[in-house]
């Protein structure tokens, strides 16, 4: 996430979110709670991927966030958090009195889904910290070192999420069996494996080299 989150910027990540939702419901006839979950995961893989490919393209550039003025990393990272929250919010709703114990399956039962969802409350909530600490004035307050220690967590709530899709689209009765995007899903996990792998293996070629 970088330390200049500009409103235009919001306004187009906002606007990609919201047509991007628009699309799943009107033309493809998802349910809320679904298209904000669909939404909230392209987001968070194009908030993931952005560093590794920085680093990847621009190895000899220090990736600090207070120098990466143009990055949209603040932006979607914060759309993210509030797509995260419509679909909680649209998932829960479905639920009498928005109990909490039957999310997670009467006490983490359910066959996996009470486990699946305590995946899902523990990435939502690393997302409001890490959307609240992608505001400049809290970076900056905070500082580069902690900041990006913090933010390395972005990884573990990907990972998180992943498994937490995963569950609902290849092992719970809860929809079926996969259908498209769960294969989507699992292709976008894999090239963020990948680049984060690959973006590891340049760092240390670089360093051996020094
Ligand atoms: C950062 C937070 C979260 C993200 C990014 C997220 C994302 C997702 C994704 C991508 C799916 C698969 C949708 C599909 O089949 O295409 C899903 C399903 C689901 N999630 Fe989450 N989730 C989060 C938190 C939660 C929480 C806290 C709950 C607790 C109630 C929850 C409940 C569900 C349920 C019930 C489903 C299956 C039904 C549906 O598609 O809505 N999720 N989630």
């Amino acid at each position: 996430m970088d330390a200049k989150n500009t409103w235009l910027q919001h306004l187009l990540v906002g606007f990609f979110s919201l047509a991007l939702a628009f699309t799943f419901n009107h033309f493809l006839g998802v349910a809320w709670s679904t298209v904000f979950a669909r939404v909230s995961f392209v987001l968070l893989f194009l908030t993931l991927v952005i560093g590794p490919v920085t680093k990847l393209k621009k190895p000899m550039i220090v990736s600090s966030p207070l120098k990466l003025p143009w990055s949209w990393r603040g932006e979607l990272g914060i759309w993210f958090t509030l797509t995260s929250l419509a679909h909680f919010y649209f998932a829960m709703s479905g639920r009498p009195k928005w109990n909490f114990l039957a999310a997670l399956g009467g006490g983490i039962g359910g066959e996996g889904y009470g486990l699946a969802n305590l995946l899902g409350f523990i990435a939502l909530f690393w997302s409001l910290i890490l959307a609240i600490t992608s505001f400049g004035g809290v970076i900056r307050w905070l500082g580069v070192k902690s900041w990006k220690w913090l933010h390395t967590f972005t990884y573990v709530v990907f990972y998180l999420v992943a498994t937490h899709s995963f569950y609902f689209q290849f092992f719970s009765k809860y929809r079926g069996g996969p259908d498209f995007f769960g294969y989507f899903y699992l292709a976008l996990t894999l090239v963020v494996i990948f680049l984060q792998l690959s973006a590891f293996v340049k760092t240390l070629a670089s360093q051996k080299k020094a």
